[in-house]
């Protein structure tokens, strides 16, 4: 049980593995790893009750995770099962949160990383991020699906740890963020709204909502509104789409993996998967900002979206709702300056200029 001894315990408040420590498949020789992923805010939102008619509407910032995306949840499992199962490299295809995460995970752990990731077609933070842990990047000229099967096929050859959500130590550890909806609320909602890209994360959500409806910690189970962009809509569409296209570049995929997961979230729940133009995208990220003071990045913002573009005739009176809020504004800055326009005043180093900026800016 030398893993045991890894210093990356160490966190006040406990990670993931430390608090849902009963609900995941972990064992005596799992090194309890941590950089504080979980225990994120969840906020209301008022612009969006007045819009929806909602009784309630809660944001769970998934944005606050350490890389600033919700993939630390599932990275935190996935790789300490590798650290337990001796791996020394782990290996992902991304469209930039995942290898972010990966890469961060890795660092602390001592082992290498490899991320493919679709050649500049992921925001600049995220290949900032894998390329201050030390990852190597391979930039595939393809997009993630063509990335992830040869991630697949990588894997299946060399003795390295695929971290990607088809590992189900991913979805073990993206299941907690909706225990802690419940654990928050004191019982799930009546819809939960979520983007989907590659579909790990609705299946996650799902299988911890159901886990703790059977445990009767929750009386009922959310409908879930399952969010896609419009060019890239396979689950709405019910047939993979070959080359996917928006700006959302997170969700800009095909083929899902849990293509199932998704289906079953799906109907189980009674909800729905739906699709917005990347227009309503961007609108939900700028509103988001502007009235809420959430900075997320686009692919995000689908979540709120889907919700308005269903819902924005006020037809979840009398309901509570979630919105994830799934990456940081922070991970995508050319695309907050190319989509709002920023009140810039230029003066001089002047205290009549400035007050005269103020003033104008007041009215
Ligand atoms: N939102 C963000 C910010 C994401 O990065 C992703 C997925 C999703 C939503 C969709 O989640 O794939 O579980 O349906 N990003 C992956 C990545 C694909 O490589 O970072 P999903």
């Amino acid at each position: 049980m030398a893993s045991n001894a890894l210093r990356t315990g160490l966190s006040i408040g406990g990670g993931v593995l430390e608090r849902y420590a009963d609900w995941l498949p972990l064992t005596e020789a799992t090194p309890c790893i941590t950089l504080g992923e979980g225990s994120t805010p969840l906020v209301r939102a008022e612009s969006l009750e007045r819009a929806t008619g909602a009784d309630e509407v809660w944001l769970k910032l998934e944005l606050c995770n350490p890389t600033g995306s919700f993939k630390d949840r599932g990275m935190v499992v996935a790789v300490a099962k590798a650290v337990e199962q001796s791996a020394s490299a782990v290996l992902c295809a991304s469209t930039g949160n995942t290898s972010a995460s990966a890469a961060a995970y890795a660092a602390r752990c001592g082992l290498r990383a490899f991320v493919l990731v679709p050649e500049g077609r992921i925001a600049q933070g995220k290949l900032a991020q894998a390329a201050a842990h030390g990852a190597r990047v391979l930039a595939v000229d393809g997009n993630f699906d063509d990335a992830l099967r040869l991630a697949q096929e990588l894997t299946d050859q060399l003795p390295l740890a695929l971290v990607n959500s088809v590992n189900p130590y991913r979805i073990e550890g993206q299941k907690t963020a909706a225990m802690e909806i419940v654990d928050s609320l004191g019982d799930a909602p009546d819809l939960h709204c979520i983007p989907v890209g590659n579909a790990g994360n609705i299946t996650a959500y799902w299988k911890g909502y159901c886990e703790y409806f059977h445990a009767e910690i929750a009386s009922r189970r959310p409908r879930m509104l399952g969010v896609q962009a419009a060019g890239a809509a396979p689950l709405v569409h019910g047939h993979p789409v070959e080359k996917p296209e928006t700006i959302a570049t997170a969700i800009r995929i095909g083929a899902p993996a849990s293509w199932d997961g998704a289906i079953a979230a799906r109907d189980e729940s009674e909800g729905a998967i739906i699709s917005t133009t990347d227009e309503q995208i961007l609108d939900a990220y700028r509103m988001l900002a502007d009235a809420e003071g959430v900075f997320c990045e686009p692919a995000s913002a689908a979540s709120v979206a889907g919700m308005l573009a269903r819902h924005g005739d006020g037809s979840l009176a009398g309901q509570r709702v979630v919105c994830t809020i799934t990456g940081h504004g922070l991970k995508d800055p050319e695309r907050a300056v190319e989509s709002v326009t920023a009140d810039v005043v230029e003066i001089d180093s002047d205290f009549a200029q400035a007050v005269a900026a103020i003033e104008e800016g007041l009215q």
